[in-house]
């Protein structure tokens, strides 16, 4: 197979950013992708829903004349989201969800949730209104190692959620352990999860092994090979609930090569590509088009998106730098070769 056509995909897990770095990403992401979910981790963040709705505005300036792409927003789950605010998001169309950072767990999480007992009324306010709850899935307790603060925040704060609110909608972002695809598996109808294309391809010998390559550092940090392949099992094995989620996090590039690096790797531009890198490998190209388009727009009750982008099967070098505002941007497989080539 030499092409690839998809239905417009649905990138379920993406960080635009704000300011300028919007005129970078959002036309990177709006080239591929028909509709994405924002995620709301700015400074300040987007906790309330007329913050969303201008945050979207903001957004959609940035979109090419002649593209379609809808962004979905969330509010940023804080201690202190009143039960009010939810239903408010829950009456506006283009806010889906409610986006839950443990605080301290990743990059702009400091306002985040510090105990899930304080957000009780919000958890019972977004399943009586049917908001959807994502979840950043990890633990920060400095008692527990970095590898495995997901598989410890299922144990210890998913699973009870999930259980106490049975009609929640949930999506446990950006999968990264062999634990979490059983947990998602494993789970009540309703419960969905994401996979990013980084967790797909690699594993934390390629972030640390001789050297440390501070663009493969993101958070949930990369995981040891065999939950790599857990992933790669989960994501084409053609059940509808796991989809892609890209999490495309773009820093400049002097955030992220220096001492206290942050984490997020870029990827939006050649994120389809990098996703077809796997399913060709794992035999399941014809699984690619549901995992990238079909599956989110189902657990999301959304329209389906109009149009189709072609792949087509071309050797390109991607970029070394995008221009970020006055800095640079390093996406991730910069100066290296990729495959599969979008055919327009
Ligand atoms: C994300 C970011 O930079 O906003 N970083 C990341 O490593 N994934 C935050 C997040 O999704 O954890
Ligand atoms: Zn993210």
């Amino acid at each position: 197979m030499d092409v690839i056509t998809l239905r417009r995909p649905f990138d379920a897990h993406v960080h635009l950013r704000d300011g300028v770095a919007l005129e970078t990403v959002v036309p990177h992401v709006a080239r591929d992708f028909g509709r994405a979910l924002v995620m709301p981790n700015l400074t300040p963040p987007v906790t309330t829903t007329d913050g969303a709705l201008a945050y979207r505005d903001r957004i959609l300036a940035q979109v090419p004349s002649g593209v379609d792409f809808e962004p979905l927003m969330a509010l940023y789950l804080t201690d202190a989201t009143t039960p009010e605010e939810i239903e408010r998001a829950a009456a506006t169309p283009g806010v889906v969800a409610v986006k839950l950072y443990p605080a301290g767990a990743t990059t702009n999480s400091d306002a985040g949730v510090t105990s899930i007992e304080r957000v009780a009324d919000a958890l019972v306010a977004m399943e009586e209104h049917g908001l959807l709850l994502l979840v950043h899935g990890e633990v920060t307790r400095d008692d527990v190692d970095v590898f495995d603060r997901e598989a410890r925040y299922l144990d210890e704060v998913l699973a009870p959620v999930v259980e106490k609110h049975a009609r929640l909608k949930v999506v446990l972002e950006h999968v990264t352990t062999a634990q979490g695809v059983d947990f998602v598996k494993s789970a009540r109808d309703g419960v969905a999860g994401t996979i990013t294309a980084h967790h797909l391809l690699y594993h934390r010998n390629h972030l640390l092994a001789g050297r440390i390559r501070p663009h493969l550092y993101c958070l949930p940090i990369l995981k040891a090979a065999p939950h790599r392949e857990a992933l790669i099992e989960a994501a084409t094995s053609g059940s509808p609930r796991f989809f892609l989620g890209t999490d495309s996090a773009p820093h400049p590039r002097g955030a992220k090569e220096c001492h206290e690096g942050c984490a997020g790797c870029y990827t939006s531009p050649t994120a389809l590509a990098l996703y077809a890198e796997v399913f060709e490998a794992a035999g399941a190209l014809g699984r690619l088009d549901d995992f990238a388009s079909g599956f989110a727009t189902a657990f999301y009750g959304l329209d389906p998106i109009d149009g189709e982008v072609t792949l087509r099967r071309e050797e390109w070098t991607v970029p070394a730098t995008y221009a970020l505002g006055a800095e640079e941007l390093v996406p991730l497989r910069a100066n290296e070769t990729l495959t599969w080539r979008r055919a327009d």
